[in-house]
């Protein structure tokens, strides 16, 4: 029987990742090892185990008790409001963390796929690919880039699976960026949102198919974007009709109108053909917002 740990599994992509994972393989084949970190969490078929990143000998520990034959990375300190304010800890995690784990994974010889992110660019160029130079502007986008750097220089063939912008269903101990957007709108409170700042968003089962494929495939870098590039207003727009709505009180506003301590890149949309033609098809996002529709 294979092991595949999947670190975060209490985060808002690692529990995406476990469900579809549950779902697509025979647990009499697979067995599915999650983390957490603060937030302890059931999720059927999954065993749960307590890491903490920023101890390197709690790493080292659970690859002896779970003996995995793959790993999927993704843990990570995800806001970069957060990471740019808390930036020792930021590096710690979204560094030296995971560049350890894919060191161990190379001692190992086993596949290891790392999330980055979208906002290892600078917004100015878009759409990206996975052969543009990284040039972040903000320290959760450079502390990404730099771990992309090391761990493929460590491992050539870990893969870098370059995450967009995500949604949908989340576990109680997670969330994404519709949930506040959802709550506002459902109590009639203004909610201004940017008409200057585009993204490729996927669902969070979409992005779970995508780390799947990348599992497969053993890509070295691979972008899982959405296809339709849309800034934060017109997904309120969407979200509002799809879930019907009627109370919400969508406001446009420009990234310059709202002070925050990451600057934000402007418009990061990823060119992810490279992922299409293996088969990683993202749905329309209205398509996407249906499906979750009454679960959210
Ligand atoms: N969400 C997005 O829109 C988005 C966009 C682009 C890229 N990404 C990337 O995609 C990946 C998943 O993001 P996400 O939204 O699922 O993040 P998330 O919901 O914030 O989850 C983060 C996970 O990391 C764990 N964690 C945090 N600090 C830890 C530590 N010191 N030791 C061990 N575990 C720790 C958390 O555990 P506890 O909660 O139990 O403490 C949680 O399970 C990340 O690499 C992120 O950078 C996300």
């Amino acid at each position: 029987m294979k092991t595949v740990l999947v670190t975060g599994a209490s985060g808002f992509l690692g529990w995406n990742f476990c469900k579809l994972a549950r779902k697509n393989w025979q647990l009499s084949d697979v067995r599915i090892s999650g983390t957490y970190y603060t937030h302890a969490l059931d999720i059927k078929g999954v065993d749960m185990i307590r890491l903490d990143l920023t101890d390197e000998r709690s790493i080292r520990e659970i690859f002896e008790t779970v003996r995995p034959n793959a790993v999927v990375h993704t843990a990570a300190v995800s806001s970069p409001n957060f990471c740019q304010t808390h930036p020792d800890l930021s590096y710690a995690v979204n560094v030296t963390a995971s560049v350890t784990l894919a060191t161990i994974c190379c001692d190992r010889s086993i596949p290891f796929i790392f999330t980055s992110s979208e906002q290892v660019f600078d917004g100015e160029r878009s759409p990206y690919t996975e052969t543009d130079a990284v040039c972040p502007i903000n320290l959760y986008g450079e502390h990404k880039a730099i771990a992309e750097r090391e761990i493929l220089q460590r491992y050539p063939i870990a893969t870098v699976c370059r995450m967009p912008l995500m949604f949908g269903c989340v576990p109680p101990t997670a969330s994404s960026f519709i949930q506040p957007f959802l709550s506002a709108m459902r109590d009639g409170r203004e909610l201004k949102l940017f008409v200057d700042e585009f993204r490729t968003p996927v669902s969070g089962e979409t992005a779970a198919k995508g780390l799947l494929i990348a599992l497969d495939t053993g890509m070295s870098i691979l972008h899982l974007g959405g296809r339709e590039r849309i800034s934060r207003y017109e997904f309120g727009l969407l979200l509002k009709e799809v879930f019907q709505l009627e109370r919400a009180r969508i406001e446009p506003c420009r990234q310059a109108d709202v002070k925050m301590a990451a600057p934000r890149p402007r418009d990061v949309a990823l060119d992810s053909s490279k992922a299409y033609a293996l088969g990683y098809n993202p749905p329309s996002l209205k398509t996407a917002l249906l499906e979750i529709r009454g679960k959210v």
